[in-house]
């Protein structure tokens, strides 16, 4: 039978006959119908993560799975031994304080002079349960600190489990893809949302998932004039701290510093994760710093929703507390023992984090061989970095679409629609594929050309 499938022709689902594929066509549909998703392909990270391993169990066939943003690293040793010594000591018999243990804000403080040239107060820099619960913790009190305001802004593409988070706290939202603003473009962009007067706070990644573009010093100023000129907060989401490899930013105390908006803005808050960087996402302890100036400001309207008026007091105390009373002890010692490693030079992160940018460039070598593209591949004029993430779609697909099928091939992966991209295309993570399943996908990837011609 004749393939349907062109060049530039939207490709329907099943539209071809696939004979190269490892995952049988019937046991897929089936495990698809199963699992009840009214579309396969605009799926979770999880959703899509549980159906690879159960197309896994039904088939017999390992996945190449590219959709968890797993550390696929082992956690970093000094925050293990760290971890071991405090529950010896007993931590684990009382609650933690809310705001962290004296010891971890302490590191968090020299960590971010160190790595971001930025003064923050130990007394603001805050544990949170993974930066995922920063963020929630940050939208929650956000919203309400003035009445006149109540949007969220996120500057995209990004992290979907974000707006899952406003969604379920009922935080309008608004966004849009930054991949055609870049450089002084962003101003007039920014400053038309801004402008509108209704934004309270804005958010984004960088380096970026998914797409992984690095925001620009030039960027990030006008990021932070354009908040302090409409008094917004910028929610600076630092999972994939220093990890745009063409530079090296681990050395304490010595340039470059990974750029921040911190160095522009007056009202900011750094999202600093453990979980990629040291590979210590299983402990969920995160930092949350909170700018000095934003930390003691007094917002009267924030009275009303929590009790409190003065805006780090509104994070302890109206956001943390309620949702989690504070981080686990022992996993705050943990962090701080990565922290004091890094800050006294003795572990460089940065020598273990690398193995990923390695892997995405012979992944994404792979994909191009296969006549695969890049979806955002461009970085203010450069190739993008290989890092943590890259983005690819195929020729007359959808991402959604691309998703679903490739799942026949034994590889698992999420759509930038669930993103807030306006590109159609697939997000590939690079950390949990070992270096030995790298000829795997690159024969997958055959298989599915050979099924799907250019024409
Ligand atoms: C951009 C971004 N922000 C936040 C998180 C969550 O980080 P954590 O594990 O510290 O909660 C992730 C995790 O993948 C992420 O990619």
């Amino acid at each position: 039978m004749q393939s349907e499938f062109q060049f530039g022709k939207v490709l329907k689902i099943n539209d071809i006959i696939m004979k190269n594929n490892v995952i049988p066509v019937e046991v897929a549909k089936k495990v698809f119908k199963d699992s009840n998703l009214p579309c396969i392909g605009r799926a979770g990270i999880r959703e899509i993560n549980k159906l690879a391993f159960d197309l896994e169990a039904a088939s017999g066939v390992k996945f190449i799975h590219m959709e968890l943003g797993n550390p696929g690293l082992p956690a970093a040793q000094a925050g293990i031994d760290a971890q071991v010594e405090a529950v010896k000591k007993g931590v684990a018999a009382t609650y933690p304080p809310i705001d962290g243990v004296p010891a971890l804000k302490k590191e968090a403080s020299r960590f971010i002079k160190n790595f971001l040239d930025l003064e923050v107060a130990p007394a603001n820099c805050i544990p949170t349960v993974g930066s995922m619960q920063g963020a929630f913790a940050s939208f929650m009190i956000t919203g309400h600190i003035n009445k006149e305001k109540n949007t969220m802004l996120f500057i995209d593409p990004g992290f979907p489990v974000h707006k899952f988070q406003c969604k379920v706290l009922g935080i309008p939202m608004e966004q849009f893809d930054i991949y055609n603003y870049r450089g002084e473009k962003l101003r007039e962009k920014l400053e038309s949302i801004l402008k509108t007067g209704k934004i309270h706070s804005m958010l984004y990644s960088n380096p970026n998932n998914p797409t992984w573009v690095c925001l620009t010093d030039e960027e990030l100023k006008i990021i932070g004039e354009l908040a302090n000129k409409y008094d917004v907060i910028v929610l600076e989401d630092l999972a994939y701290f220093g990890m745009d490899f063409r530079k090296d930013y681990s050395h304490p105390g010595v340039a470059p510093y990974q750029p921040t908006v911190g160095k522009y803005a007056d009202n900011y808050m750094l999202m600093i994760s453990s979980s990629k960087a040291f590979s210590f996402a299983g402990e969920r302890c995160a930092i949350l710093a909170i700018s000095d100036k934003l930390a003691a400001r007094h917002y009267p309207d924030l009275k009303a929703f929590c009790g409190q008026e003065i805006f780090l007091r509104g994070i302890l105390f109206g956001a943390l507390h309620p949702l989690t009373s504070g981080v686990s002890h022992s996993a705050q010692y943990a962090l701080q023992g990565v922290l004091k490693a890094v800050n006294d030079g003795i572990y460089n992160y940065r020598d273990d984090v690398l193995e990923y940018g390695k892997k995405a460039k012979l992944m994404k070598d792979a994909f191009l061989a296969a006549g695969f593209y890049i979806t955002y591949d461009e970085d203010l004029g450069e190739p993008i970095a290989d890092g943590f993430y890259f983005t690819y779609c195929y020729p007359g697909f959808k991402g959604a679409d691309l998703v679903e099928e490739m799942m026949y091939y034994g590889i698992s992966a999420i759509s930038l629609d669930t993103c807030g991209s306006d590109k159609q295309g697939i997000r590939a993570c690079t950390s949990l594929i070992k270096r030995d399943e790298i000829p795997v996908l690159a024969e997958r990837l055959q298989m599915f050309a050979k099924d799907h011609p250019i024409k």
